[in-house]
């Protein structure tokens, strides 16, 4: 017989039970289901609505089937349909009838809330410091490498010098957000919805705050039917994530490009690469691909709670049952790629030759040179054209702007002096960007102290 069987005269088809059953995926829940039962049986005794020593008593079992879940012990049933009704049958098979008590004041709409609030508030402090290891690798790679000079692009077409430094601290940057944004999240996500019963609150005479402080929340949810229904929470998570699988994803690209023969910028460890079983030369980033493909599904996550919710009139619906697979599906998919991420960042082999020719046999100064003669006098204008001029008739003579010489330079302009040879070099060019946030060595150097500041502090 079912929980819930007393108005039915049928059992439930076998296919009804296998479909709309949730048991399968939310048993993840039922170390969260029983921290907030043990809250809620806490709360029971304190405020006499249940004996205390049948109080306990339901405690001890809790704890008994806790453990045998863990252990692998209890039968899960797909008859018992999910995680919440589960526990509650191992329970009254623990210690008997008074174990029905437990659900007294309470109902599964506002338990499963509770349970999903619990485990995104966990999935999030472990996503935050999974992204301080990437950040402490990219910080470390940056450090170790502080002078290597790489160039910067746009339209993937190679613009001006830059650190590779700078590079690496753009994406602690992005993942700093990615922190604060989890950060910030938990303000909605850490209040209690337990109280709520399944829609309208509950005539026993509850404490609802009280639960709350028992598990650590910041508060309660104010309105009751919000509490039920609301999945904010989920699709808040799911959103950081993806924008964090959109950081991960850009830089995974990255890597497969300046990996590749053609770019040979850096080198993956053998440890994060994978062969090929055809080809016995070949050395695949197969862990930055799959972390830039294992994105799509980040983002098909999102969409798909979006497009659950969109429609639901209030209160609970079922459909909300299928708020848990893309959550925790993205949860486990962040936490494989940022569990990888920093071994596979602090690993790699910076090819500083590769970078320094990319950025020598190139026209990647040529702003320079329009700045220098700015600085002469000529209208930034002027000094575009004629520096366009000298790029194009060296890149017809098959030379750079470093190789002309002073008097090949002055057919151009007057005002060019012997100086220019300085002003041309890469680490000339790099160290005049020297403003906050720009790629002299210096501000570099401060945008890493920043961020060692900013990561001891969260
Ligand atoms: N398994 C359900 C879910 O995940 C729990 C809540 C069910 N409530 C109900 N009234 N059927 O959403």
């Amino acid at each position: 017989m079912k929980l819930w069987g007393g108005r039915f005269t049928k059992p439930t088809n076998e296919l009804v039970d296998e479909y709309t059953s949730s048991i399968r995926f939310d048993q993840k829940l039922a170390k969260y289901d029983i921290k907030g039962s043990l809250a809620h049986v806490a709360m029971l005794k304190k405020c006499g609505i249940i004996p205390a020593q049948e109080a306990d008593q339901i405690a001890e079992g809790l704890k008994k089937v806790l453990s045998k879940i863990e252990a692998g012990e209890a039968e899960l049933s797909e008859a018992d349909e999910d995680i919440h009704m589960n526990v509650e049958r191992l329970l009254i098979e623990e210690i008997g009838q008074v174990g029905g008590k437990l659900h007294t004041g309470r109902s599964r709409n506002d338990q499963v809330a509770l349970d999903m609030r619990l485990y995104a508030r966990e999935a999030i402090s472990e996503l935050k410091s999974l992204l301080k290891t990437v950040q402490q690798a990219l910080i470390g790679q940056a450090k170790a490498n502080i002078d290597v000079i790489m160039p910067g692009y746009t339209h993937l077409q190679r613009a001006q010098p830059v650190l590779f430094a700078h590079h690496m601290m753009a994406y602690v940057f992005m993942f700093q957000r990615d922190v604060e944004r989890l950060e910030d999240s938990l303000k909605r996500v850490n209040k209690s919805p337990l109280g709520a019963g399944a829609l309208a609150g509950t005539t026993f005479p509850i404490d609802r705050s009280f639960v709350a402080e028992q598990l650590d929340f910041d508060g309660i949810c104010e309105n009751s039917l919000d509490a039920v229904s609301d999945r904010d929470f989920v699709v808040e998570f799911l959103s950081n994530g993806s924008l964090i699988g959109t950081h991960l994803s850009r830089l995974c690209e990255e890597l497969v490009q300046w990996s590749s023969a053609e770019f040979n910028f850096v080198e993956l460890d053998d440890s994060y690469t994978t062969g090929s079983s055809m080809m016995p030369q070949k050395k695949n980033p197969d862990v930055a691909e799959l972390v830039r493909g294992k994105t799509g599904r980040l983002y098909g996550n999102l969409i798909g709670m979006l497009t659950t919710l969109k429609g639901l009139p209030l209160a609970y619906n079922k459909d909300m049952q299928e708020d848990k697979e893309g959550m925790f599906d993205s949860h486990e998919t962040l936490k494989g790629a940022l569990q990888l991420f920093a071994g596979m960042i602090g690993s790699m082999e910076i090819n500083k030759e590769s970078m320094y020719n990319a950025v020598t046999n190139d026209y990647s100064n040529a702003t320079d040179l329009a700045d220098y003669l700015v600085n002469k006098g000529l209208t930034f204008r002027e000094s575009h054209a004629v520096v366009g001029q000298v790029v194009l008739n060296c890149i017809q003579a098959g030379t750079y702007l470093l190789d002309l010489s002073l008097k090949e330079f002055k057919q151009y302009s007057e005002v060019i002096e012997a100086d220019i040879y300085e002003a041309l070099k890469p680490e000339t060019v790099v160290n005049a960007r020297s403003a906050a946030g720009g790629t002299a060595k210096q501000s570099v150097l401060e945008q890493i102290a920043k961020a060692e500041q900013l990561l001891e502090s969260s």
